[in-house]
């Protein structure tokens, strides 16, 4: 699997998840193994090129965070390529363009269509981020703008004659937000859509198998994974693995994730400061928590710590409140176990609808998700 020039370690993509994966989740989730590559937060490229604090902070990085692409969002085409200059000066990778879904409803207009037009004005775009920089640019987008209107196919080839090194493609609509089922013969229209350019597919890849599912049934050369990764942080070294020897580990148990989640903690604090650090992880430990059986009391407390003192305290007091749920070797009793992750395009109704509804997703508009 390469991007641009780029050969990578797999097949397996962080997706962008603004307000997670930061620099500590992308260190933690890269020290567990099988990340082939991962991408920022989308990053507002006005912002970017005022040097604006938040904004830098998104792309900040370190030595051990790489292959690293930063994802930048802005419609204005000077903006957008000095942004990717500056990009380049920092030494990432490659640039990703957030391309939210840009291309409307496809609206004739005098003989020729609103989307030909928005397309033509996106190439230009992209064509002048392309050649101002030598780091690969690619392109992230969703399959259009509801079902009547499937652009994705359309909007990848025009980006990939306009030069992009690689597309990942969310398999849903902008009307679908995050509801119903990623479909996979979306997907596999923009695989068959470019000619050389990797295909990146994405969507409530949870497990090893749907990450398998996914490849084979789009023929998309790589997947990325979002949402999946806060369930389980070890689904890229899992993936990467079944991939490779069609062997499936399993998950691992409580004392690992526990571990897990206090390095993750741990780096918070050393990237954001303790205070503030303490507080911004107070949304992050819920999502580990959702693999951990009964949390009721974990996710109270933990909502509230202010100081690595008081994570420590509400660690403890969530063990002690969970060991009526375990057996004598600390292991959940069988019937409080969570149940098994099932990706939508892998579920029945009633067991994808129940997977989905674990799943938080951004209450605004999709615009750019
Ligand atoms: C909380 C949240 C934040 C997101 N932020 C971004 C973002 O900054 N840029 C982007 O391109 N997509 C963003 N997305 C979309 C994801 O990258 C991904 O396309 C989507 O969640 C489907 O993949 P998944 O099911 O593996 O999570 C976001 C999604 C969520 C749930």
């Amino acid at each position: 699997m390469r991007i641009g020039p780029h050969e990578l370690s797999s097949n397996l993509f962080l997706s962008p998840l603004a307000g997670y994966t930061n620099l500590p989740m992308r260190e933690t989730l890269r020290e567990l193994g099988g990340l082939g590559w991962a991408t920022t937060d989308l990053v507002n490229a006005r912002s970017l090129l005022e040097r604006n604090p938040t904004a830098l902070k998104l792309a900040a990085t370190s030595a051990a965070d790489r292959p690293l692409a930063i994802q930048l969002f802005g419609s204005v085409p000077e903006e957008m390529r000095d942004a990717a200059v500056m990009c380049q000066e920092l030494g990432v990778e490659s640039v990703d363009i957030n391309m939210g879904c840009p291309v409307r409803k496809v609206v004739s207009i005098g003989g020729g269509s609103a989307m030909m037009t928005e397309l033509g004005k996106t190439a230009a775009l992209v064509r002048g981020m392309i050649g101002a920089v030598k780091i690969p640019v690619t392109a992230k987008m969703r399959l259009g703008w509801d079902d009547d209107n499937l652009t994705a196919p359309d909007l990848a080839r025009v980006l990939e004659d306009a030069g992009v090194a690689a597309i990942f493609v969310h398999g849903r609509t902008r009307a679908q937000g995050f509801s119903g089922t990623v479909n996979l013969a979306g997907i596999r229209r923009v695989v068959e859509a470019v000619r050389k350019i990797p295909v990146i597919g994405n969507g409530d890849v949870t497990t090893p198998g749907a990450a398998k599912h996914m490849l084979d049934e789009t023929g998309c050369a790589g997947v990325s994974i979002g949402r999946g990764a806060f369930y389980d942080p070890w689904i890229f070294r899992r993936t990467d693995h079944y991939l490779r020897t069609g062997e499936l580990t399993p998950e691992p148990g409580f004392p690992e994730r526990m571990r897990v989640l206090r390095l993750h903690f741990e780096r918070y604090v050393a990237f954001y400061g303790e205070a503030h650090g303490a507080r911004l992880f107070r949304k992050v430990a819920p999502w580990y928590a959702k693999r951990f059986g009964p949390a009721k009391g974990f996710n109270r407390r933990i909502i509230t710590i202010t100081s690595c003192a008081d994570f420590e305290a509400a660690v403890a007091e969530y063990l002690a409140w969970r060991a009526p749920f375990c057996d004598e070797q600390g292991e959940l009793l069988p019937k409080y176990q969570p149940a098994p992750m099932v990706a939508s395009f892998m579920a029945g109704d009633d067991e994808g609808a129940a997977g989905r509804a674990a799943i938080p997703v951004p209450k605004g508009p999709v615009e750019v998700w």
